[in-house]
């Protein structure tokens, strides 16, 4: 009898959050708000295998394009808002909370903004006024709709140097304080963040936290600082990543996890970072696991989640948002960045869109 009464409980906490239908968002939302990124495929044209994970799992959303300057404004004066306007429909059906990225970002900017029609860079004074327009019409149409946007998107270098952006080259490292400034006015009631990635890397780490206490001392609002978190299976060094999750903390603002993936494929040697502008040519020694993950990779993937996941339930004081950059491994950019054609397996459910059973070790991590 006893024996009985053992194997059955044994057998019932096995069944863990799976089967009770558990969501990460019912969990680790207690903690911090769970997001996902999602492409137009699925908020646009309709996925319902899709949306019944994201009901399931987030309380969040952002758009993985369709919010991007060259996406919304091709031509200077004109708007296409019709992706952008079905992902604002999706948050609201499916009552996830919307985050808008991004606002100001050299890559994938609206291809007009840094010249005229004739081809000749714009001036100081043109491209602040670009700028701020854009900012304006963004968080003038979403008002009250974006909880928080990117307000300015990969500013330094790994080094904390200023990136040499067009941004940066025509009106110097004051775009950064102009552009939040129009945007806490834009729409007082959107939090605002700082977004980059390689966070972890010191150089960049002490130029962000010299970027909050200066906006912070001209009277600019801002709220969290967003760790990309393109990650990796050796990088970022686990210690460097907390310190900046510290150091941010400290600054008096939150710490978001705003794209979040693990690329599990062997990289070129002079491979970092996560500027899309970086790639590669492909070759059969960087794809080696298209036929599926073997099981003892697969455990080390697993590790790797618990590891990153482990630090966020730790330090979840300080976390306001961990956004997963996509779905499914089927849909995952890093199937084609920083190598076009690969097979990659860096998010949570996989290609049949199944959860991956780290899931429920991930959610009894925060039961
Ligand atoms: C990526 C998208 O996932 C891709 O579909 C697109 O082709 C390029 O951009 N940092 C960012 C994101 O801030 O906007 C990028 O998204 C990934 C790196």
């Amino acid at each position: 009898m006893k024996k009985s009464i053992l194997m059955l409980s044994v057998a019932w906490s096995s069944l863990t959050a799976s089967a009770q239908q558990v969501g990460l968002k019912d969990v680790l939302g207690k903690y911090f708000t769970v997001g996902v990124a999602l492409s137009t495929r699925v908020t646009s044209d309709g996925d319902a295998a899709a949306d019944a994970l994201v009901d399931r799992h987030f309380n969040s959303v952002v758009a993985e394009n369709c919010f991007k300057g060259e996406e919304v404004t091709p031509q200077e004066g004109v708007y296409r808002f019709n992706a952008a306007d079905s992902v604002v429909a999706y948050a609201q059906k499916h009552h996830l909370q919307l985050i808008g990225h991004c606002l100001v970002w050299h890559s994938q900017a609206p291809k007009w903004m840094f010249t005229h029609a004739d081809g000749t860079t714009v001036s100081r004074d043109e491209l602040i006024r670009r700028m701020q327009s854009h900012i304006r019409t963004m968080m003038g149409r979403y008002k009250g709709k974006v909880f928080g946007w990117d307000v300015v998107n990969e500013a330094f270098e790994d080094n904390g140097e200023y990136r040499r952006s067009p941004y940066y080259n025509i009106i110097g490292p004051e775009f950064i304080e102009i552009a939040f400034r129009t945007a806490q006015e834009a729409d007082p009631g959107a939090e605002l963040y700082y977004n980059d990635y390689s966070m972890s890397k010191p150089g960049k780490r002490e130029a962000v936290c010299k970027l909050i206490r200066q906006l912070k001392k001209e009277g600019i609002r801002i709220d969290a600082v967003g760790m990309q978190s393109h990650n990796g299976m050796d990088f970022p060094n686990l210690a460097d990543y907390e310190a900046s999750i510290d150091s941010f903390a400290a600054q008096g603002v939150k710490v978001c996890f705003t794209e979040l993936d693990i690329n599990v494929l062997p990289s070129p040697q002079q491979f970092s970072g996560a500027g899309i502008e970086q790639t590669f040519e492909f070759q059969q020694k960087y794809n080696p696991y298209s036929k599926g993950l073997p099981a003892k990779v697969q455990q080390q993937v697993d590790d790797r989640w618990m590891a990153f996941f482990e630090i966020y339930r730790r330090h979840a004081s300080q976390i306001s948002r961990v956004t997963l950059w996509g779905l499914t491994d089927k849909d995952s950019w890093l199937n084609d960045w920083p190598i076009k054609g690969r097979t990659n397996y860096g998010l949570l459910f996989d290609r049949n869109g199944q959860a991956k059973p780290v899931i429920n070790k991930i959610i009894d991590l925060f039961n």
